[in-house]
């Protein structure tokens, strides 16, 4: 068990210099104010900030979607959301009722220019009663297909520009950031026509998580790890994303989504990036981003010929995980009885530079399996002669350090140690960092970190235009292949279980497994 030394921590909240920062006053749109993430993330990780007074004063949010709503119905949705995801007693008393005085709501439609003059007016009428100055935040909680539509809309009423140069106007746009390279780029295209790159800030909440910014801290911030961290000592790296949950109600989206691009494409390529870039010569959101996509243009394209070697996918059907019985994926309600979207994705990539030069990434993330946890795996060498091989020195596993990002997160090590007794017998055990034992307070939801940033303007955490295209144009031939394949070939696996067999054949031909967590 690691345990923290109390005199380097002073008070936490005065550590580092972003918290000693407070946002300008400002306004906030939240486009897709009646849907299910401004429900569930957006507004309670505002609450939480407001309640912590990390919000700016006369902070204001505008609520917009094409619901018909007044101000009332949408201060009421949100109270009602408060206290379903925050708590019963969020929603209540005085706090509730001044963050909630800082609520409107404007019905509109998303794509009819004219009724974004009413949302330009409603936003003046805001900025001015509650002394917002002028900056405004749009968050795009909608369909990607209608982002197009918007932000020209946007432009068209001047809602894009800052209102004076001494403001700012920034657009936080949720994934899926298109749906293949093409659509990508086309999409960056037009929101970069009405926004300047350094105004867009592309949202991928696995970056805003405690234990993946501690990547970074964990490489750069100490001496011991960073000289082993290649390919002279490193064997290979497992990457893991479980989820036991299932679509959840979403089986309209995730059919035209699918595994590979729902998790792989923007959370697991921008962990393995982190946990793969160069040293940045700053802690710069254009120092990280520049050595990130250094990275994305390193990683070897699995070619549509090559998708049997590289990949596998899968599809759950019915099985039982925590003694629950569950039905299969194409059961579920808005999925097709013959659909063939992958819920569960395997890859091996390679990274072609000097650092990473020969070391397989393996990468998976599934619904529906077993256990929920995410992770990085990296797994060292073998030591270059066996001292002890006449005593049972052969079970002696690699070393291992892994990163878990959740839940019981914390970094563990694994090493050998002499078992007690008479004889020389190795045995594999843990050293062991968690986050709740050691720091005792709870970590903040991560859209609580990402909209803080974005006020404060820090695009660290947020992928820029050139970083989207290039981890698309590492998933569009994996999406081609595929197809060259034919649907017959994706293989099944029960709820509950680690995925098809056709994944332990992934490693197994290099000689590895995979982690059992
Ligand atoms: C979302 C995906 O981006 O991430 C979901 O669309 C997935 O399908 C979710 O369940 C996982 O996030 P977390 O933070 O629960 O690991």
């Amino acid at each position: 068990m690691i345990t923290l030394d109390a005199n380097a921590l002073t008070n936490p909240l005065k550590e580092g210099t972003r918290t000693e920062r407070t946002p300008e006053p400002c306004t906030m749109f939240i486009f897709g104010a009646s849907g299910d993430l401004t429900r569930r993330k957006i507004m309670p990780s505002l609450f939480s900030l407001f309640k912590h007074r990390l919000l700016p004063a006369g902070f204001s949010v505008i609520g917009v979607s094409s619901t018909e709503w007044k101000t009332d119905d949408f201060r009421d949705a949100i109270k009602k959301a408060l206290a379903e995801f925050v708590s019963p007693e969020a929603a209540q008393g005085p706090l509730w009722e001044s963050f909630a005085q800082g609520l409107f709501y404007q019905t509109l439609d998303f794509r009819d220019a004219v009724s974004y003059a009413k949302l330009a007016a409603l936003t003046q009428e805001v900025d001015q009663s509650r002394g917002t100055g002028g900056n405004h935040l749009i968050y795009l909680a909608t369909p990607p297909s209608l982002i197009g539509d918007i932000v020209k809309n946007l432009g068209m009423v001047g809602l894009s520009k800052p209102v004076t140069p001494k403001n700012w106007t920034r657009i936080i746009i949720e994934k899926p950031f298109g749906r293949d390279y093409d659509s990508a780029t086309q999409l960056n295209r037009t929101v970069n026509e009405y926004f300047k790159e350094r105004q867009v800030y592309r949202i991928d909440h696995y970056l805003g998580k405690e234990t993946v910014q501690n990547i970074l801290v964990f490489r750069f911030a100490n001496e011991i790890f960073e000289p082993i961290w290649n390919h002279n000592y490193i064997d290979h790296v497992q990457i893991t994303a479980a989820e036991t949950v299932g679509v959840e109600g979403r089986g309209a989206y995730y059919e035209e989504a699918g595994a590979l691009r729902d998790m792989i494409q923007n959370h697991l390529l921008q962990v393995l990036s982190v946990a793969c870039i160069e040293p940045p010569s700053s802690f710069a959101a254009e120092s990280v981003r520049d050595e990130k996509i250094k990275v994305f243009r390193s990683i070897r394209p699995i070619l549509p010929e090559q998708v049997g070697q590289f990949t596998v996918r899968g599809q759950y059907s019915e099985g039982v995980i925590s003694g629950k019985r569950l039905i299969g994926y194409k059961d579920e309600p808005s999925v097709l009885k013959t659909s063939t979207t992958e819920t569960y994705v395997a890859c091996k990539f390679f990274i072609d530079n000097w650092r990473w030069a020969g070391v397989p990434f393996y990468v998976r993330s599934g619904k529906r399996l077993p256990k929920r946890v995410s992770e990085i795996a990296v797994t060292f060498k073998r030591i270059p002669h066996m001292l002890f091989s006449n005593t049972m020195a052969d079970q002696h596993e690699q070393n291992v350090l892994s990163m878990r990002i959740q839940p019981d997160e914390g970094i563990s090590l694994k090493f050998g140690a002499k078992l007690p007794g008479q004889t020389v017998r190795i045995r594999s055990v843990n050293m062991d960092f968690l986050y709740g034992s050691s720091f005792g307070s709870q970590s903040a939801d991560a859209y609580e970190r990402l909209i803080l940033d974005c006020m404060l303007g820090d695009a660290t955490l947020f992928i820029r235009n050139d970083s989207v295209e290039e981890t698309w144009r590492l998933i569009t031939p994996i999406h081609e292949g595929w197809k060259m394949q034919g649907d017959a070939e994706i293989p099944k696996y029960s709820a509950g279980t680690w995925g098809p067999p056709e994944s332990d054949h992934l490693l197994e031909r290099d000689g590895r497994k995979w982690r059992r967590l």
